[in-house]
This record gives C-alpha cells, sequence and structure tokens, in this order.
C-alpha cells in the first residue's frame, strides 16, 4: 500500500543519516571518511577522534551508536504505532540498515551496520539480540577487536533467532538473513584483516 512505500522512503532515508561523520565534524573537525577504517560507525569515530582527543571520542562513539541505532528503532515504532505488518516491519528494517551502510547522502557509502543492525533487532527478535548484545560485550572485553566482536555477537543474534523461533512469524527468516549478509559483507576488509593478523586491537 501507498503509506507501506511511504514507510520505506522514510526508513532508508533516515537510515543514511551519517550521525558517526556529522558528529565528528561539527565537534572535532575531523573526516572520518578520509581516517582509520573510512567508516562513518562509533567505531572509526572513537579511533578517529581519539588521535586528538580520547575524552571526547569516548562521548562522540557513544552518542554515534545510539543515534545510529535509534534512527531504525524509532521507524520501527512508528510503523507498529500504525499497526504496520511483520512483513513491513521487517522490510523497514533492512531498508534501515541499507541506508545505513549505503547512504544516499553520501554516493552510496556507509558504515557496517552493527548499531543500526541492533537498532532494529532489538525491536524485531528483543531476546535473541539481548543474548547477541551478551556475545559482544563478552567478546569486546576478552577479544578488545571490534569488528570480530560485532561480528561473533551478529553471529549470536541469527544463531538464537533459528534456535527460538523469536519474532520471525513474518513466515520466512529472509529478510534477517539480508540483514545479516549486508552487516558481513560491508566487514569483507575487516575478515582479510583479521586473517592476516592485520585487525587492531583495542580499536
Ligand atoms: O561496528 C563496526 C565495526 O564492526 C568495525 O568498524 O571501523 O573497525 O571497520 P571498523
Amino acid at each position: 500500500t501507498n503509506s507501506n512505500v511511504l514507510f520505506y522512503i522514510i526508513a532508508y532515508l533516515v537510515g543514511s543519516i551519517p550521525f558517526g561523520l556529522i558528529l565528528a565534524k561539527l565537534f572535532a573537525n575531523v573526516n572520518v571518511k578520509e581516517s582509520g577504517s573510512g567508516s562513518i560507525g562509533a567505531t572509526n569515530v572513537l579511533r578517529v577522534v581519539k588521535q586528538t582527543n580520547p575524552k571526547l571520542a569516548k562521548k562522540l562513539g557513544i552518542a554515534t551508536v545510539l543515534l545510529d541505532a535509534l534512527k531504525g528503532t524509532v521507524v520501527l515504532i512508528v510503523a507498529i504505532m500504525f499497526n504496520a505488518p511483520t512483513e513491513t516491519l521487517w522490510a523497514i528494517a533492512v531498508l534501515s540498515v541499507l541506508g545505513h551502510c549505503y547512504s544516499v547522502y553520501l554516493s552510496l557509502e556507509g558504515g557496517k551496520g552493527v548499531a543500526t543492525g541492533l537498532g532494529v533487532f532489538i525491536v524485531l527478535i528483543p531476546i535473541p539480540t539481548l543474548i547477541g548484545a551478551i556475545v559482544w560485550g563478552f567478546c569486546a572485553k576478552v577479544l578488545k577487536v571490534s569488528s570480530l566482536s560485532s561480528l561473533l555477537g551478529l553471529t549470536a543474534v541469527i544463531l538464537s533467532a533459528i534456535l527460538f523461533n523469536n519474532g520471525l512469524e513474518v513466515g520466512s527468516n529472509a529478510p534477517m538473513y539480508i540483514i545479516a549478509f549486508i552487516i558481513y559483507y560491508k566487514h569483507i576488509p575487516n575478515i582479510i584483516r583479521l586473517i592476516k593478523g592485520e585487525e587492531k586491537k583495542v580499536i
């Protein structure tokens, strides 16, 4: 229906907002796209701003992860208030992550989808997402590698969603797999560095 299409457009346009890039430019006058991993996500904001202002880096990193997560969550919650069906909600979730990873404002460049994925998964598959968040926190503490912790946390979300069949009454797990695929795909450079043993510890 028309309102669905409107939601899809809004999801993609809101998902495309590069909060990390904006915050780092505004408050630290650095361009995260041209520094560190080149990603616009919280990890790279933390990494790049840390070089000049460690205290500010932490604040901006936290603000980035929250805002990047919220841009998925908020559109979903509005759609839920409009009684959008589950299939529509999952399509919104995919488009939010797609917007973050392939931003219309950045000639289709962007982030890696971890925070925005978290923001949509927590609404749609809350229990698997909490399990994934615990796995992520544990890995981040022990391994101290952001990308690997994200990938293991994501894998935990997907496996526990399959195990508990939580929130997947949409009839197909496809949208969840698409989101996971986008995030894995965006991490290919990280995965190559991890295999080579070149991925940086403690960001
Ligand atoms: O959440 C993104 C993280 O998994 C990797 O970011 O900047 O280290 O490539 P980055």
